[in-house]
């Protein structure tokens, strides 16, 4: 049933109006044991929910919600490989990525089988160019899901990658990027990576063609050496002369991708077990969302949360503060997870949504979002929830600056829920500002695994709530179709039967 048809959604509303005066300080005060009620342990991650908006009627009504829109059985059909994804007619299996082999009968196994096949090519490829010291450096050609996810966890395990190798990541059109990148490489120590589900993707097209370019014209011969094409549509790349090839299919989408042939970087960065580690924790994390209660499952509680703050408390995005500098391509990875994955005025019927879905997702580390926006989070006119995400153990030995670190992520998440009510006027804080605290034991392959698993799930779950489709992205295609028309009038001048706005730029950006 529709999530604004159910009962709990009734109770919900009346129980936000009731809700008005809900203040944390007075809800720690009057509840001893609200810390430990309101944090949930999970594979790899503890959250403490406890400085949230919500008391124990919000979390009952929030459990009626998800049992009422079917959330166990929508999450149990993507795990039987059901295609959920009706408007493309497509399975959601990226979790079959990182199941073990061989632990699943009946029509999954052989998918799985074939999941097993590609990765260990992918992992003997990975180790083949970990031990070939004549490649120095990584170049992934990819956009969106086929940048984001690599470049995130290349980023955040780099404590675990190869010494003596780099990774770049070109993926803007913006031919900027790539000529920087390319000033410093030789074609004969250079791996390139063209990352692509659909291989048909103008930007990645576009960098891929220069590269092949350029290798020649640095007198490189051996492109099955040094190009890969990590794709489902392996005859487009054979096209452009990449015969190297890692597969992977359609029921993984672009943005669920990074446990796929698309974490080829990450692979050779981190080596084989360290993927292995990295799929492994992701598991975990699957298997706590299909296994555990939904009051006791930790996505499950996250995106609730989600829908509570969006459609009954009013709060319109959500900011993610890592507190690791490691993480820093995290807010932009978790945009597009959230963002191209909710950002629907739909449900799956096609028909329109009287209610909002995907809050905006917004972020930068901490402590330099201290030193920038976090004054908007405690003085401004908006209540913004913050995610905070900390790892307990460094991996330096700058001890000093770890406490300092964390210290400061414990103060802000206080001060944001404490307020100070004694100054007035610019000095007064009201307080009573929501977050959640994501904390790792350490960073590691396994712990970041689970921890984007986390995020997919609790994406479902809200997703899965509203009652849109999670895993289709049409949103985007118009503007590649007029990119498309406006690049040919560019080329030929032509602006006619153009809105006056349009042809007045183009004739404006015309190189001529
Ligand atoms: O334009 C959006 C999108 O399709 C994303 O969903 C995807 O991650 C990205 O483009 C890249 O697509 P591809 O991997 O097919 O090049």
């Amino acid at each position: 049933m529709r999530c604004d048809q159910t009962f709990a959604w009734k109770n919900l509303q009346a129980h936000a109006q009731g809700f008005a005066g809900f203040d944390l300080r007075t809800a720690f005060a009057a509840d001893a044991q609200r810390a430990q009620t309101l944090s949930q342990s999970a594979p790899h991650v503890f959250a403490d929910l406890s400085k949230n908006h919500t008391d124990s009627a919000t979390e009952a009504l929030l459990m009626a919600l998800a049992q009422q829109t079917g959330l166990a059985a929508h999450r149990d059909a993507m795990f039987r490989g059901e295609h959920i994804n009706a408007t493309e007619d497509r399975a959601v299996m990226h979790w079959l990525l990182r199941q073990p082999a061989g632990s699943l009968q009946g029509a999954l196994a052989a998918p799985l089988a074939q999941v097993h096949e590609t990765l260990d090519a992918m992992l003997r490829f990975a180790d083949q160019v970990r031990a070939d010291a004549q490649i120095t450096d990584v170049v992934n050609i990819g956009i969106g899901g086929s940048d984001l996810g690599p470049q995130m966890a290349v980023l955040a395990l780099q404590d675990f990658v190869i010494p003596g190798k780099r990774f770049h990541f070109v993926s803007n059109v913006d031919g900027h990027e790539l000529a920087a990148v390319l000033q410093g490489l030789k074609a004969e120590n250079t791996l390139f990576l063209i990352a692509s589900k659909t291989f048909t993707t103008i930007e990645t097209m576009t960098n891929a063609r220069s590269a092949l370019t350029w290798f020649k014209a640095q007198g490189g011969t051996d492109v099955s050496r040094h190009f890969a094409a990590l794709t489902t549509n392996v005859a487009a790349a054979a096209e452009m002369g990449i015969s190297t090839t890692f597969g992977f299919w359609d029921w993984v989408g672009g943005r669920y991708s990074v446990w796929s042939a698309i974490g080829l970087p990450v692979a050779i960065a981190i080596g084989a077990q360290g993927f292995k580690n990295f799929l492994a924790g992701a598991h975990a994390m699957d298997q706590h969302f299909q296994t555990a209660p939904l009051e006791a499952n930790l996505p499950v509680r996250l995106g609730l949360l989600d829908v509570w703050y969006r459609n009954f408390l009013g709060y319109t995005s959500r900011s993610i503060a890592p507190y690791h500098s490691a993480l820093r391509r995290v807010p932009a990875y978790l945009q597009q997870l959230e963002m191209e994955s909710n950002g629907k005025r739909v449900d799956r019927n096609g028909q329109a949504l009287p209610y909002g879905t995907s809050p905006v997702l917004w972020g930068e580390p901490g402590t330099n979002g201290q030193h920038a926006y976090f004054q908007m989070l405690h003085q401004g006119t908006d209540v913004v929830p913050l995610e905070f995400i900390a790892v307990k153990k460094p991996t330096h030995s700058l001890k000093d600056h770890h406490e300092l670190l964390l210290a400061n992520a414990i103060a802000q998440a206080q001060a944001l829920m404490l307020g100070q009510a004694d100054a007035g006027g610019h000095r007064h804080f009201t307080g009573n500002r929501p977050s959640t605290f994501l904390l790792l034991e350490e960073l590691t392959p396994a712990s970041l695994g689970a921890l984007i698993a986390l995020q997919e799930h609790r994406v479902f779950t809200s997703g899965s709530v509203w009652g849109i489709n999670s895993f289709d992205q049409w949103g985007v295609e118009l503007g590649k179709v007029l990119a498309k028309d406006i690049h040919a009038r560019m080329l030929s001048g032509n602006a006619k039967g153009l809105d006056a706005s349009s042809a007045a730029l183009l004739q404006r950006v015309r190189l001529g």
